[in-house]
């Protein structure tokens, strides 16, 4: 790679002046600059030397070479041009790009929606970020393994058979005279929940049948059954309405059968305590949980730097979501020996996976060779800053919100007098979404602006697919080409310089687990294309020479375009 064709000439350049040291050459966004190299600063600082003269010592005893002109600038940077020769070998370099296979596994659990639960708007970025986590990770040459993990064990489920019981159909549905639909759960759930908060008994009732589905007792557990696969059903159609697609539709429930056994583990290594009739695990560490003096001797305890203890069975016996979470680590572990196992949720659950973690790794459910990652994400905003809610102040349903943008994308393109159908529409809407979403950075909430979101201008979704059609169109105006890499003009090298930004952005994407930086490489690529095409014709160039240099930018851009794209889950459509 020619990055660290650059590397090795400093490095041994370096040698010769006695100096040993790592030199780091990274893409340079300075002006009449390729690359440029920033260690000088603390090499210099190791020996306790001046950075400046050390830069100018190093650049001073490179040798003639083909590839780069160096030049030292204040206060201590190298910088770096590519020659004619060096934006050839970048461009031969672009085409050929692999990444080589790798022997990890990573277990990629995303979208995690609660069943009997309409999805909100809460999913949508755990659904958008880990699909393009799990592209990325596939694409890095990493084994990859997805589940959805679905919320199917709790009390929604129950609160909807409580429900349908006070209605009196639940024997109905039992029985299946009348059949079961997503209507019927997504009518008798939200009744349900604010019942419970107002009757108690009715609360009790579907905690009770809570228990009886998941003690696995008939006909409450064939029924859960049939309410699991309505809703999984309904949960199908949303992801492929998202392009979201899984490996394994788990939930849950599939951990039920290992709680006894995880909990056995705690108990045998005598790493659960019993407290106010639960059994907690201890994970706080050296300055965590810190007890703070009371006031008085009623005051509920307070600690500084909160580190809870984590309750794995509840004084009712009934199952609990850490405890699936642990148990599910144990299964995963057995049936699949992930190397990694990668979680994307709220960036509020932080605090309980550190904790499940903690536990896991204590009682060696998870090996000591394991890595466990959780990404928690921000909040989707609306304009007042405020998380985004209904008028009446309730989550925005997902399905909603997808109307809401595709209802805008449609206004845009009845604007633009453009033929459409209704795929058109899905895909530009969903590009608009993702690639609000997937620019962000992952921790921060960001405000989401439909407005400018599905904006054909400027850095959106659909302005990146603007770009890949149009390139089709003039690709298929312009004919057969000939590969051709004698790039002359500024525009044309700075296409050059973004393709290969942007795929040095999926390493550094993996790193960060957040997919900002190839967003904006690819903004910038297509920012660039533009530039250069809209100052050198194209399809009416007359000299065959030029017109297959800039047919070669036309077929690389595409390329790179549809290949970040397919890692942000964003389809191109053939015209727009
Ligand atoms: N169902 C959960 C929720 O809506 C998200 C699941 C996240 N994944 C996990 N393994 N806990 O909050």
């Amino acid at each position: 790679m020619i990055k660290e064709e650059a590397e090795k000439i400093l490095t041994n350049s370096a040698k010769t002046c006695g100096i040993e040291g790592e030199f780091k050459v990274v893409f340079s966004n300075m002006p009449n600059c390729d690359f440029q190299c920033n260690s000088c600063f603390s090499i210099a600082k190791k020996l306790k030397s001046n950075p400046l003269e050390l830069a100018e010592n190093i650049v001073g005893k490179i040798l003639a070479n083909d590839y780069f002109e160096f030049s030292v600038a204040k206060p201590a940077f190298i910088n770096i041009k590519l020659s004619q020769k060096g934006l050839e070998r970048l461009a031969s370099e672009i085409v050929n790009k692999k990444f080589s296979k790798k022997k990890e596994h990573i277990f990629i659990d995303y979208g995690g929606p609660n069943l009997g639960k309409a999805m909100h708007i809460g999913h949508m970025r755990s659904f958008n970020i880990g699909e393009a986590l799990k592209r990325l990770y596939k694409k890095l040459g990493y084994k990859v393994t997805s589940d959805i993990f679905f919320g199917d064990w709790g009390m929604p489920l129950g609160l909807i058979m409580a429900m349908l019981e006070k209605e009196g159909t639940l024997e109905k549905y039992i029985s299946s005279e009348l059949s079961l639909n997503i209507e019927v759960m997504n009518e008798a759930y939200p009744k349900a929940s604010k019942l419970k908060d107002e009757d108690r008994a009715f609360k009790e009732r579907a905690e009770k049948l809570t228990l009886l589905f998941q003690n696995k007792q008939e006909p409450y557990y064939a029924f859960w059954k049939k309410l699991r696969e309505v809703s999984v059903k309904e949960a199908k159609n949303i992801c492929k309405l998202l392009d979201a697609d899984f490996d394994l539709w788990n939930g849950e429930s599939d951990a039920s059968e290992y709680i006894d056994t995880v909990i056995n583990i705690f108990k045998e290594k005598k790493l659960a305590r019993e407290s106010e009739g639960a059994l907690v695990v201890d994970v706080a560490v050296e300055g965590e949980q810190i007890p703070l003096p009371k006031k008085s001797p009623d005051e509920v305890q307070r600690y500084d730097n909160p580190m809870p203890p984590l309750i794995i069975q509840k004084s009712n016996g009934g199952e609990l979501y850490a405890t699936s979470d642990i148990a599910t680590i144990y299964y995963r572990n057995k049936l699949y020996n992930p190397d990694v196992i990668h979680y994307l949720t709220d960036g509020r659950q932080s605090q309980r996976f550190t904790q499940i973690f903690r536990a896991c790794k204590k009682a060696g459910i998870s090996p000591p060779n394991q890595q466990l990652w959780h990404t928690g994400f921000g909040t989707m905003n609306g304009k007042d800053g405020k998380a985004f809610k209904t008028r009446n102040g309730g989550n925005v349903g997902l399905l909603d919100l997808i109307d809401m943008v595709q209802a805008k994308v449609e206004e845009k393109l009845n604007q633009n007098k453009t033929d459409y159908d209704q795929n058109l529409k899905r895909i530009i809407a969903n590009s608009a979404i993702k690639f609000a979403d997937l620019s962000n950075v992952v921790e921060k909430d960001y405000v989401f602006d439909i407005d400018k979101f599905t904006s054909f201008e400027g850095k959106t979704g659909p302005y990146i697919q603007y770009t890949a059609c149009r390139i089709k169109s003039i690709l298929s105006k312009v004919g057969y080409f000939k590969e051709n890499f004698a790039f002359y003009s500024d525009e044309q090298k700075a296409v050059i310089m973004s393709l290969a930004k942007l795929q040095d952005s999926y390493q550094i994407a993996f790193c960060e687990k957040s997919l900002s930086g190839v967003c904006n490489a690819l903004y910038d690529l297509a920012k660039n294309f533009s530039t250069f095409y809209n100052a050198e014709h194209i399809i009416s160039e007359q000299d065959a020479n030029k017109k297959s240099i800039k047919s070669t930018l036309l077929k690389l851009t595409l390329n790179e375009i549809e290949s970040a794209c397919d890692v942000l889950a964003i389809e191109i459509p053939d015209k727009m």
